[in-house]
């Protein structure tokens, strides 16, 4: 297998070579042949090249089973673009954009003695187990734009097929979960969300076993912190997934325990990243939470390599870390980011 390596900017070379070392680690117990390739992505291929998404770094991409990046961005990039350099999560939409992964599955759960880590009464957030299916390809991210101080303006496309293959991929998980399907849209106020709304409804009668519910996304956001056990597949457009599954985080307990895979055609490699952003703040301390990437490594045995065996004993070692205690920063305790790997690496 493959796998080409993007560690990024601020903590995302911590928490990447974290899981690269897990997923050696893995792979070595389960007997699979693992070939990586480090490729330079981001902020660090600007400082380098001047491009957030060299040809180089593409190139490899398009010709791997799978890709595992750490995060990108970073308040120098920011100041840096305002005088027309190019931004790191330029780079990122590019990449999701040329490898045509249109499905990213963000799944969250609580994991047992997490209950204390979430800012949820226990009786509220027990049994949350949601997986959030966002369109990744279109919607805002991708629609014409224009900068202007005094106007600017964003576009919000979709067409019927972008809808079709991403509710296709949500109805398909939630078949093989607890069969209910939630799609999250602004049907009342936006035409695209009609249009969403609308083509869910049709691929839905080729799922005639799953049950389907369309829910508003203001209204989603609330039961997102009053009911989340009820949840088991949610289904939304680019902008909206990434805000709730971003909330859905936290209510589980922290951002940088959740794993995220993004998915194109069969066949076409797949890319894998924690949800967490570079974490300026945090970066270089050694105290970043690894757990979001080793997590993705896991869905990367999943999904990219069919390797379900060794992608479970990762995602059990993870929950048996956690249970016995292990707390980084973010959650509350001292664990540095080498103690979680250390843990992550014993339990394995
Ligand atoms: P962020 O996710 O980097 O950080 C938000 C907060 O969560 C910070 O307080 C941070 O310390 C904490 N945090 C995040 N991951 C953590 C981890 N693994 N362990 C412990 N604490 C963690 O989001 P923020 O601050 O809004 O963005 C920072 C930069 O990252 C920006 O340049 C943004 O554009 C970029 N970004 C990149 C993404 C990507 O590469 N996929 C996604 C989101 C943001
Ligand atoms: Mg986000």
């Amino acid at each position: 297998m493959k796998v080409v390596i993007l560690p990024g900017d601020g903590i995302g070379p911590e928490v990447c070579e974290t899981a690269v070392t897990v997923l050696r680690a893995a792979c070595a117990s389960s007997n699979i042949a693992l070939d990586t390739e480090e490729h330079a992505f981001g902020g660090a291929a600007i400082d380098q090249y001047g491009d957030p998404l060299p040809p180089a770094t593409l190139e490899a991409c398009l010709g791997a089973d799978a890709v595992l990046l750490g995060a990108v961005g970073g308040p120098r990039y920011d100041e840096a673009a305002k005088k027309g350099a190019p931004r790191p999560e330029a780079g990122l939409l590019a990449l999701r954009r040329e490898m045509g992964l249109f499905a990213n599955l963000r799944p969250s759960r609580l994991f047992e003695g997490l209950e204390e880590a979430s800012p949820l009464r226990k009786s509220v957030v027990a049994d949350t187990d949601i997986l959030v299916v966002r369109e990744l390809t279109g919607g805002l991210y991708f629609g014409e734009r224009e900068e202007g101080s005094d106007r600017a303006l964003d576009r919000l496309p979709y067409s019927r097929e972008e809808v079709e293959r991403v509710a296709r991929t949500a109805f398909e998980a939630a078949r093989g979960r607890k069969g209910l399907l939630t799609s999250v849209d602004k049907a009342n106020v936006l035409a695209t969300s009609r249009l969403w709304r609308g083509v869910v409804e049709d691929v839905h009668k080729s799922y005639p076993d799953v049950r389907l519910e369309h829910v508003l996304v203001d209204a989603m956001a609330m039961h997102l912190v009053t009911h989340p056990s009820r949840f088991d597949v949610v289904v939304t457009e680019n902008l909206f997934g990434d805000i709730l599954s971003d909330e859905l985080s936290a209510v589980v307990g922290s951002i940088g325990l959740a794993p995220s895979a993004s998915l194109g055609e069969a066949g076409k490699p797949g890319l894998y990243e924690p949800i967490h952003g570079s974490a300026p703040d945090i970066a270089g301390l050694g105290i970043a939470n690894p757990i979001g990437a080793i997590l993705s490594a896991a869905m990367l045995l999943r999904h990219s390599a069919g390797e379900e065996t060794a992608a479970a004993s990762i995602e059990a070692a993870v929950a048996w870390c956690l249970a016995d205690g292990l707390r980084t920063h973010d959650l509350g305790g001292s664990a540095s980011t080498k103690d979680a790997l250390d843990a992550v690496l014993s339990a394995l």
